[in-house]
């Protein structure tokens, strides 16, 4: 029986977190699409890695629910990386919160009942969820708190009809949501911690930069404060300190990584994206 770091959405970002905190531990890798997944699994093998492939979708609990005993049933669960979602163009806005807000929520409950002492995790958020005006003093409480199962109930929840919207208000949550589990993660004597990256190079975003839209995003990055894009193992050098023995003391909170774009987004030269945001 190894330890287990158990990531989940086995894109770039995730992969760039996991493979830092890994060597000598086992590592779950879950994913809607089992092709992919062990295509990055046998990236993983090659790099001396011990690896298993499982299918999980985070919408579904039950699919959840098989991920953690699959994972337990190799070893005491060390590390959870939860990278999957859905962008504001790839889902219709009940997708989105269904996979970005509800199924990020459920696996850090789920994680949250196993997670081994000493163990540490990390949710992938985003910029966006910065980009979101001030919610009032009970919506935060209702997105930390409310019951996974109810939480798609929340009246202003419902009321969203944008993808944009609804991506901005899932990562709002997955921060708060990780702020509401860090007590019980904290009585298991582990740590749960969210990174906001800015735009990131992945296969997906090169090619939106490519794209119709693509110069509308080189002129943001340009005017951004570094002027650049990111890239995932910037993303996973953080997460790799959350979730190491010097970040023993960081629990409950988010990090942004984005070159200064939010700052700028609300303060700086790119406040004319406000317009369209
Ligand atoms: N790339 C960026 O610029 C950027 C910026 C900010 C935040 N993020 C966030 O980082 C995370 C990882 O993004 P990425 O850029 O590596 O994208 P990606 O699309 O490469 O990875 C996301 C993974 O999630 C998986 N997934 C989707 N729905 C799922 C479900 N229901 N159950 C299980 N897996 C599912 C996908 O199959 C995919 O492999 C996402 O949460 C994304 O919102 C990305």
């Amino acid at each position: 029986m190894k330890e287990v770091v158990v990531l989940v959405g086995a894109g770039s970002i995730g992969q760039a977190c996991a493979r830092r905190v890994s060597a000598g531990k086992h590592v779950v890798l879950g994913d809607l699409k089992l092709e992919a997944t062990k295509a990055t699994g046998k990236i993983f093998e090659d790099a001396g890695f011990s690896v298993s492939t499982i299918t999980v979708d985070i919408s579904n609990r039950e699919s959840i629910l098989k991920l953690v005993e699959h994972a337990q049933q190799l070893g005491a669960v060390k590390n959870l990386i939860c990278a999957a979602g859905v962008s504001p163009s790839q889902a219709p806005v009940e997708k989105i919160l269904q996979v970005d807000l509800y199924g990020t929520a459920v696996l850090l409950e789920e994680f949250g009942k196993i997670i081994s002492e000493g163990g540490s995790g990390v949710v992938i958020s985003s910029q966006s969820g910065h980009r979101l005006g001030a919610l009032t003093e009970e919506q935060n409480f209702q997105l930390a708190t409310t019951p996974t199962e109810e939480l798609l109930n929340l009246p202003f929840l419902k009321a969203i009809t944008d993808t944009l919207k609804a991506y901005q208000y899932s990562k709002r949550c997955n921060v708060l949501r990780v702020a509401g589990q860090a007590t019980s993660w904290g009585k298991r004597g582990a740590t749960i911690n969210s990174i906001s990256p800015g735009i990131i190079i992945t296969p997906l975003a090169a090619d939106e930069l490519k794209g119709s839209r693509g110069e509308g995003y080189r002129k943001m990055l340009k005017a951004s404060p570094a002027g650049r894009a990111g890239t995932p193992d910037e993303v996973g050098d953080l997460a790799e300190f959350l979730m190491s023995s010097r970040g023993r003391f960081i629990s409950g909170a988010d990090f942004l990584i984005d070159g200064g774009t939010t700052a700028s987004y609300w303060y700086g030269d790119l406040q004319y994206l406000k317009a369209t945001h």
